[in-house]
């Protein structure tokens, strides 16, 4: 795809265009206000790419990869002199029926590996180097179900942008060349009401979705007087331009506590992509005919992130670590 070997050297920390992966974890903390607590994420932040190495190394067919996303109020603590131009505080949706919350981040830390022991360790040591100047407030661990299912049976991520359609689509371009080769992140994490799930008929759950259950293939509703989740989430413009994003969710659950979910995560080269889609998705294409896989999951969480291409952060965090310096006297 990109020309990289992944199997012969670790995976840069920001690469958005790592491999999808078994496993994943999905951590996303907020930062407290002292300048001591900003001052060392900045420090973990800039070791990022140097732990993803000193555990990536270790067996690199794990293929330990992590990309950082820093959210709207975090971004403006930090006081980094530019900002990506439609990078803001995730937008709460309210539908007829359902509604997608908005809740706290500052960052995000999306892992991933093939085995769950280096995400593991990864996270560990990661948390380590930021200790208390940060607070978890949410920590999903994902798995890759059989085929690439979602826990709701359906082969989930086929749609994925590939080859130079997956830089098109997921990074920043000249629009905003301060941020190119970054991406914009949103995060929502989806629990099922799986019970509901299975009465409702093969035939009907392929619709509310619009691809086959088995075999995956995708189902034509343009006439469809209800749209299904893949057609709510398709955007074209008036050319006729499809604007797709890169998705890597991950099904995550605990049966013993009747939990289980699809954590969502969409990197985009336009934030306002991901908005229409939930826009459609949560309010309707016309109103009221909203997506009905909604009926069945429910978005806990719902934050946005902007996550630099490495060179970006490295810069960013390093402007603002010599500030802190100066301003503390040493
Ligand atoms: C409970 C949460 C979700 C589940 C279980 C889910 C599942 C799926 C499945 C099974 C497909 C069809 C196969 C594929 O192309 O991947 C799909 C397509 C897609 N989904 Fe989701 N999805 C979820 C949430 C979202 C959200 C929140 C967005 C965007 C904000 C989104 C955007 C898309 C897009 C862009 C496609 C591809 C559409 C196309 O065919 O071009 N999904 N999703």
């Amino acid at each position: 795809m990109t020309g990289k070997n992944w199997d012969r050297v670790p995976i840069d920390a920001q690469s958005i265009d790592a491999p999808l992966s078994r496993a994943a974890i999905f951590l996303v903390v907020t930062v407290a206000n002292e300048q001591a607590a900003l001052a060392k994420v900045c420090s973990a932040l800039d070791g990022l790419d140097d732990l993803v190495k000193t555990v990536g190394f270790r067996d690199l067919a794990a293929r330990l990869s992590c990309i950082v996303g820093i959210g709207r109020d975090l971004w403006d603590r930090l006081h980094f002199e530019k900002r990506p131009k439609e990078l803001k505080i995730f937008e709460p949706i309210t539908g007829p029926v359902h509604t997608a919350p908005s809740t706290p981040g500052d960052l995000l830390f999306h892992i991933r590996a093939e085995r769950p022991d280096f995400c593991f360790e990864f996270e560990r040591l990661l948390l380590d180097s930021l200790g208390d100047s940060v607070a978890v407030v949410d920590e999903v661990s994902g798995f890759r179900y059989f085929d690439a299912r979602d826990l709701l049976g359906f082969v989930d991520g086929t749609a994925n942008p590939t080859g130079l359609d997956l830089p098109a689509s997921a990074l920043v371009g000249d629009e905003d060349g301060d941020f190119a080769g970054g991406s914009y992140v949103v995060i929502q994490k989806y629990l099922h009401d799986l019970g509901a799930w299975t009465k409702v008929p093969t035939p009907l759950q392929e619709e509310i979705i619009g691809r086959t259950k088995i075999d995956n293939i995708e189902i034509d509703d343009d006439d469809a007087p209800r749209k299904s989740h893949k057609s709510l989430a398709t955007i074209v413009d008036a050319s006729g331009h499809e604007y797709d994003i890169l998705r890597d969710n991950m099904p995550f659950g605990r049966p013993g506590q009747r939990e289980f979910g699809t954590y969502f995560i969409g990197y985009s080269r336009y934030l306002w992509v991901i908005e229409k889609m939930l826009q459609r998705m949560f309010i309707g294409d016309r109103p009221g005919a909203y997506d009905r896989l909604l009926d069945f999951s429910r978005p806990l969480t719902g934050t946005t992130f902007f996550a630099p291409a490495r060179p970006a952060l490295e810069s960013l965090v390093q402007t603002a670590q010599q500030k802190f310096a100066t301003s503390s006297g040493s």
